[in-house]
């Protein structure tokens, strides 16, 4: 755990941004807080440094990378930002999306963060990072802080156990609010596609567009390539989970949601409830934090109670049914 804790303050940073922009400049990795879930970044025009999130995630394919950037001017250096994806930018950033677009000419990005191919996924996040990202004056190319295939953290301490022997610091901003990956919708083709549900429920993007996302369907023709926040287990803890349970067995942890408890709750060996006066706000922004507690109580399996699903509750859903699916071996 070799990892410096960089603290981020309400006030006077200088000396905390000044360490992580040298970090970065000289191509190191670097955790960084956002409202979503802690990243793993490194400087996007430098491949080596790229490799390195891959090398360190334990990634085993190289799948495009989200790059973060400070604000819309500098996402229009990396991308061709047409009307609708203008019109999101004004409504959303900072924020929960990433929006998917033509890669520009001359965009200070490494093939290794786009996979090589001719889209760019870009999202400028609130807070802290977005700060470092204009002071280092480039983007920030940044997966989830986690070891592939496991929860993304949603605390410093997160990023610590898992990535604190592979990376040079972490900026420690407290809990992310969100605590959801973000949305990314594609605007590469005809009509707007949600490859991922996330931190910004999808009908207030349709709100915003006037329009429908059209849904990713696994197998579906024409979606060769798909976010692999698609593949079917991921963001998996080590318990198994059995979703929308109406009663809780022997031995059992439990996540709850609501007012309500699913029967035989008192059997449980462990207990949490992501919002108990049943808000799916709430509920995202303890989601993965709540799922390695249960984990860490040793229980075989986490019995998970049913969740409604709108607004973020798609994504809150999207995440568990895939921490449910079978592991690949
Ligand atoms: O909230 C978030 O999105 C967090 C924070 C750190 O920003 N990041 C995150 O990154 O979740 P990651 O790497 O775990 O997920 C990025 C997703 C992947 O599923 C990837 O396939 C997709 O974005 N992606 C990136 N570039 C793409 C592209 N050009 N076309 C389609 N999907 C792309
Ligand atoms: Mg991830």
């Amino acid at each position: 755990m070799g990892a410096k804790i960089l603290r981020w303050r309400e006030h006077d940073n200088e000396a905390v941004l000044q360490e992580a922009v040298a970090i970065l400049a000289r191509g190191g990795l670097l955790a960084i807080p956002t409202e979503t879930v802690y990243g793993l970044a490194a400087d996007a025009g430098n491949g080596e440094a790229v490799a390195a999130i891959f090398a360190a995630k334990g990634r085993p394919r190289f799948n495009p990378l989200i790059a973060h950037v400070a604000d819309a001017a500098m996402a229009a250096r990396c991308g061709r930002l047409e009307k609708g994806a203008r019109r999101l930018v004004e409504a959303f950033w900072p924020g929960p999306l990433t929006l998917v677009v033509p890669l520009a000419s001359g965009a200070p990005i490494h093939p290794l963060v786009t996979a090589g191919l001719d889209t760019v996924a870009l999202r400028q996040p609130a807070g802290p990072s977005a700060t470092l990202i204009a002071r280092f004056g480039r983007p920030l190319a940044a997966p989830s802080a986690n070891v592939s295939g496991r929860l993304s953290p949603t605390r410093a301490s997160h990023v610590l156990a898992e990535l604190g022997d592979k990376i040079e610091a972490v900026v420690d901003a407290g809990p992310c609010r969100v605590g959801l990956e973000s949305t990314i919708v594609s605007l590469t083709g005809e009509t707007p596609r949600l490859l991922r549900p996330g931190g910004l429920a999808a009908e207030e993007i349709e709100a915003a567009l006037g329009e429908k996302l059209v849904r990713y369907r696994p197998g579906e023709a024409g979606n060769a390539l798909q976010a692999p926040g698609m593949l079917a287990s991921h963001y998996a803890p080590r318990a198994r989970l059995r979703l929308s349970v109406a009663a809780v067995d022997e031995g059992e942890a439990l996540l709850a949601f609501g007012p309500s408890l699913p029967a035989n709750a008192a059997a449980a060996r462990a207990m949490r409830n992501l919002s108990d006066k049943g808000d799916p706000v709430e509920a995202a922004a303890n989601l993965f934090a709540f799922l390695r507690e249960l984990d860490e109580s040793g229980a075989p399996v986490i019995a998970v109670a049913p969740i409604p699903s709108a607004g973020l509750g798609e994504a809150i859903n999207d995440r568990l049914a895939r921490a449910a699916a079978p592991r690949p071996a």
